[in-house]
């Protein structure tokens, strides 16, 4: 396999695996979630990977509340407030797809171990 292809098929597993911590996200979101991160900080990017998307998400619904209440200013704050959660989560994202990139190993390892654990004690 060829360095560009070898480039490219990582890429395409950190699109994936950030579609699978969107999933994740929304299995989660529901229940509430403690990461238990302890000390491994992987973990702490993979867990704000998704939690600033489920804040992005919460705000923007209030925003939209407030607003069908006719409460503007509400909704403009909240609005503003989803959109740094937004640039919260590509930040958070970033940070873990050069994770995966600069240690796939450790950073697939963190991830499973946070899906499993959390995932497990759930059902
Ligand atoms: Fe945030």
């Amino acid at each position: 396999m060829g360095l560009e292809t070898k480039v490219s098929r990582k890429r395409e597993d950190s699109d994936l695996m950030l579609l699978l911590l969107t999933i994740f996200m929304y299995t989660q979101i529901s229940s509430g979630f403690n990461p238990k991160i302890k000390k491994d900080p992987y973990k702490g990017f993979v867990y704000t990977s998704f939690q600033e998307r489920a804040t992005k998400i919460s705000h923007q619904n209030v925003a939209r509340l407030a607003n069908n209440a006719g409460d503007g200013n509400l909704g403009l704050i909240c609005s503003k407030i989803a959109g740094d959660e937004s640039r919260h989560e590509k930040a958070y994202q970033a940070i873990f797809k050069e994770i995966l990139n600069r240690d796939p190993e450790g950073g697939l390892k963190s991830f499973y171990e946070l899906m499993t654990d959390q995932v497990k004690t759930r059902s």
